[in-house]
C-alpha cells in the first residue's frame, strides 16, 4: 500500500468511521494489523483462476489449444527456457531473481535485498504468476512494459546486463567456457557475449509470437464475480 509503516496503516484505516466499526464487528477489537492480513488474505483466497485452455490442454485435450499455442509451450519449455523459473501449477518457482529489468535506467530498484541486505539479492523480485497474465499489463515490478510483446523481447536478448544477473540468465562465477558447456544443454543457439555475459534465446519472429499465443492461453475462470465496490466506508 506504499505505507511507511504498519503502524501509520492501522492508525489511518482505524481513522475511517465505517472501517472501525467493520473491524469491530469482524474481529471483536479495534483494527490490528493482523486482522487486515487477514481480511485481505481472506478476500485473496476468492480471487482465483483455473480451467483455462492451457489446464484443458494439460488434462489431455488436445484440441484445447491450435498449432501455434503448441509450438509456443515446447518453447516455454524449451529453447526459451521460461520454464525453468515460470513452473508448477501457478507458473512460478516461488523464488527470486534478477533479470536486470532497470539496470539500464538511472533509477534501480535494489529489490529483495532492501529486506534481506544480502548480497545475492540485489536486485531481485519473485517471480510472479503467469495466470491471466494477457490481462494484467502493465508488466514487470516497475511496469516497465506494456505488452506480452516487449516481455518476450527482454528475454530474447538475454535480460538486462548487471554484475546480480541471475544464474539462470547468465551464470556468474563461472568461466565462459564453463557458461558454454551448461547453455550447449539446455540447447541454445547463440553463444553469451563475452562482453556481458548476455545469452540471447535466438528467438525467430514467429517463435516469439507462438510464446505470446502460449501466454494468452493461461486466461482462466473463477474471479469474474469479482467487481470494483461501489463505495468504501467513511
Ligand atoms: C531467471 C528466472 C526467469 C526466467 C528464465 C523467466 N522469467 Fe519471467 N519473470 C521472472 C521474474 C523474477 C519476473 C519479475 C521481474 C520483475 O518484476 O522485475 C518475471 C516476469 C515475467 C512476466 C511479467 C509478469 C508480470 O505480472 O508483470 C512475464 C510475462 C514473464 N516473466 C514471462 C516469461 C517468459 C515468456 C519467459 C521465457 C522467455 C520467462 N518469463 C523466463 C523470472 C523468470
Amino acid at each position: 500500500m506504499a505505507m511507511p509503516s504498519h503502524e501509520l496503516l492501522v492508525k489511518k484505516i482505524g481513522a475511517i468511521r465505517g472501517y472501525k466499526s467493520w473491524f469491530k464487528r469482524v474481529f471483536a477489537r479495534d483494527v490490528h494489523i493482523d486482522d487486515l492480513a487477514k481480511a485481505i488474505a481472506a478476500f485473496e483466497r476468492t480471487v482465483v483462476s483455473g480451467n483455462a485452455a492451457y489446464d484443458k490442454f494439460r488434462a489431455g485435450t488436445q484440441q484445447a489449444f491450435n498449432e501455434s499455442e503448441e509450438r509456443g509451450l515446447a518453447l516455454f519449455e524449451g529453447k526459451a527456457r521460461c520454464s525453468q523459473c515460470h513452473n508448477g501449477p501457478n507458473l512460478t518457482d516461488e523464488k527470486y531473481h534478477n533479470l536486470g529489468v532497470d539496470w539500464d535506467t538511472a533509477h534501480v530498484d535494489l529489490g529483495r535485498y532492501k529486506v534481506t541486505q544480502n548480497e545475492q539479492d540485489i536486485g531481485v523480485f519473485k517471480t510472479p504468476t503467469l495466470r491471466e497474465i494477457a490481462d494484467t499489463a502493465p508488466y514487470m515490478h516497475n511496469g516497465t512494459f506494456a505488452t506480452l510483446e516487449e516481455v518476450v523481447a527482454l528475454y530474447n536478448k538475454g535480460g538486462i546486463a548487471n554484475p546480480f544477473l541471475d544464474v539462470e540468465m547468465r551464470r556468474p562465477n563461472r568461466t565462459l567456457e564453463q557458461m558454454l558447456e551448461y547453455y550447449k544443454k539446455v540447447e541454445v543457439q547463440e553463444t553469451p557475449s563475452p562482453e556481458t555475459g548476455l545469452v540471447k534465446l535466438g528467438l525467430t519472429k514467429q517463435e516469439q509470437a507462438d510464446l505470446v499465443a502460449f501466454l494468452r492461453t493461461l486466461s482462466g475462470q473463477g474471479w469474474q464475480h469479482i467487481t470494483p465496490p461501489d463505495f468504501f466506508p467513511e
